[in-house]
């Protein structure tokens, strides 16, 4: 059994990847503005200890550092998904200060906050993957969601720049692959079994990992308004993002990388 802290747990994708987390044993703390929501979401994994809910507006973070080193410490956390987030339509004029604050808390500084504690927390042997839940619109600048695209292509460098102070240098690695390592140590001779070790070690995992996972649409679009609008946007299938979300969590070899998943050549 594993501990993923989740934000947005009470919703969409992020409600989703707490759905996945719980049908294969793991437990989930999540980060959550509203505990009745999440209460009347999850009233039965709260009662049973499987979904924590921990009350927290990551609309202003300027505590969430010292409020997860506080109550994440009972927890050893492996996996984190960042999901909580928003989008504004606003013209550039109308872009002011306040959205572009709210947009950067909730989406950038959040996680920046909580990858510093995650990684104070962190005991020496644990393995911890990271993924932030950014968007195409971080790669294609769509002018009604200007303060949308700046913060997700914010949260896509900041991955980068985490990977490069974490996995820079000779950072502890995973245990080998356990069959190349049984292979290796079987071989007769002792230069060629030298040879086979090196290579199944060199074939280590990264234990620290944190990348972005950049959907574009899933089939939660509001219908109506898509209907409203005459527009067709592509869709990909919340099941599909969900896999795509844990597959690249638990990848020992992907670090650093914002991975986009698209079905619009356009974009
Ligand atoms: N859906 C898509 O097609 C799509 C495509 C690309 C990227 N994304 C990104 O994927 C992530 C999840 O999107 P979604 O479609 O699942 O959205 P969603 O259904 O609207 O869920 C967003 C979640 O974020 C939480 N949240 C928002 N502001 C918060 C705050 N200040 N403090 C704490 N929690 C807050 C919400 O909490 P409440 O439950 O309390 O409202 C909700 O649980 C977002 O970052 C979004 O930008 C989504």
């Amino acid at each position: 059994m594993k501990t993923f802290l989740i934000t947005g747990a009470t919703s969409g994708i992020g409600e989703a990847c707490a759905r996945q987390c719980l049908a294969q044993g793991d437990q989930v703390v999540a980060l959550c503005r509203n505990l009745e929501k999440a209460q009347s979401k999850f009233g039965p994994e709260i009662a049973a200890g499987t979904f924590v809910p921990l009350q927290y507006d990551l609309g202003h973070n300027a505590d969430l550092f010292a409020f997860c080193l506080e109550h994440l410490k009972p927890y050893t956390i492996e996996r984190c998904i960042h999901c909580a987030g928003f989008t504004v339509v606003q013209k550039l004029t109308s872009t002011n200060y306040d959205t572009l604050q709210k947009m950067f808390e909730t989406h950038v500084f959040s996680l920046a906050e909580m990858v510093r504690a995650l990684l104070r927390l962190r005991k020496v042997d644990h393995e911890l993957s990271i993924v932030a839940v950014s968007s195409v619109a971080s790669h294609a600048l769509s002018m009604s969601t200007g303060a949308y695209c700046m913060a997700k292509a914010s949260m896509d460098y900041y991955v980068r720049f985490v990977n490069k102070l974490i996995n820079s240098g000779k950072q502890k690695r995973l245990p080998p692959p356990a069959h190349l390592l049984a292979q290796a140590e079987a071989i007769a001779d002792p230069v060629e079994r030298e040879r086979a070790i090196f290579m199944a070690q060199a074939q280590s995992g990264l234990m620290l990992r944190i990348n972005a996972y950049n959907p574009i649409e899933t089939a939660i679009f509001d219908y109506d308004f898509a209907k409203d609008q005459g527009i067709m946007l592509p869709l990909i299938p919340m099941e599909v993002v969900v896999e795509g979300i844990f597959d690249l969590l638990e990848n020992q070899y992907i670090s650093g990388q914002s991975i986009v998943v698209n079905n619009d050549a356009a974009y």
